[in-house]
């Protein structure tokens, strides 16, 4: 049984050409593994590396050096293929073509049987909810209608894993919803593997278990969400019982004030100063109140820019 959907050590690509004098190094040493069952956000700023990762996986371009293993197998085992939905970072489709025609071309290419194909067809087209465009030419279609039937042509086998390469990109906020319940469903009904890359970090929190981020080539750091973003906020999150004069004081600095009860506040500070630790020991002091304070977790977002400027840091 395979444990790790995706296994890679010391993956690096450096991308060479005559004009070059020296490579460009687009992957160094990343060294990852991507459990079963999981949904996996492969975040990085723009050049980072996410691309380049994934045609490895695919097997379209060859690293230089270090090993990767997809479902228990080598990258470029033709055996897996079957058992892979991808999305491309840039898809071609034939724009002659209907929706329809489109996906039956890639479920005979799939080698889905004759007798389940027309109806996998519009099951994924439903799926997707195109199929009010299942006879217009693809070539009529809006970026974010594409990316639909991209993404409809990644599940057409059911796969055991999925690797997308942006499918966020070009979908409005009802696709972009749409995706997470494509995504989530795919996890549950069929016991999928996702490994997705984005840049719409809110969406990635809310659907993936696990990230990761690349910088420059670079693993900065990776595991479940919940582990990265314990504790590492600079925000308090600071709950009131019962609301006095040094209360109301308190609140008027809060950045955000939630009433959470009759006389039950919570009040939300993005960043923990020392007036606001004075303020606080005071508050601590003035008896009759409870006042509970906690360190707010970073959201994804922030945390992320935290990263990526810490490393720039390092390397400038
Ligand atoms: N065919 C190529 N030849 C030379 N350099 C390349 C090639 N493809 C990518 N690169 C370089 O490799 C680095 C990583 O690119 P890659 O496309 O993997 O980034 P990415 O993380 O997918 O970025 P984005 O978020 O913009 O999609 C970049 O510096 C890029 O210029
Ligand atoms: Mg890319």
């Amino acid at each position: 049984m395979e444990e790790f959907v995706i296994q890679t050590e010391n993956l690096t690509k450096d991308y060479s050409s005559w004009f070059r004098k020296t490579p460009n190094p687009a992957l160094k040493d990343l060294t990852i593994a991507i459990p079963k069952g999981c949904i996996f956000g492969f975040l990085g700023p723009n050049g980072a590396g996410k691309t380049t990762t994934i045609k490895i996986l695919m097997g379209l371009i060859r690293p230089t050096g270090g090993t990767a293993s997809v479902l228990g197998k080598p990258y470029d085992d033709v055996e897996i293929k079957n058992r892979i939905g991808f999305l491309p970072d840039s898809p071609a489709f034939t724009p002659s073509l209907s929706a329809q025609e489109f996906l039956d071309v890639c479920a005979r290419l799939l080698k889905i049987p004759g007798n389940v194909r027309k109806q996998r067809v519009a099951e994924v087209l439903e799926i997707v909810r195109m199929s009010p465009h299942t006879k217009s030419k693809i070539g009529t279609f809006s970026r974010g209608m594409l990316q639909r039937i991209g993404i409809a042509q990644a599940i057409l086998n059911r796969p055991d894993l999925l690797i997308l390469d942006e499918p966020l990109l070009g979908l409005d906020p009802y696709g972009r919803q749409e995706f997470k319940e494509i995504i989530l469903g795919q996890k549950h009904d069929f016991r999928a593997s996702v490994f997705f890359s984005s840049h719409i970090l809110s969406d990635v929190e809310e659907i993936c278990d696990s990230i990761s981020i690349l910088n420059k080539g670079r693993l900065l750091c990776a595991g479940p969400i919940s582990r990265l973003l314990a504790g590492g906020g600079n925000g308090l999150t600071v709950e009131i019982h019962n609301c006095d004069e040094a209360v109301k004081e308190l609140m008027t600095s809060a950045d955000n004030v939630k009433k959470t009860g009759a006389s039950d506040w919570e009040l939300s500070f993005a960043q923990k100063t020392p007036e606001l630790a004075a303020k606080l020991d005071a508050l601590g002091a003035h008896g009759g109140e409870t006042v509970k304070v906690r360190q707010t977790n970073d959201d994804l977002e922030t945390f992320f820019f935290r990263k990526i400027e810490e490393d720039n840091a390092i390397k400038s």
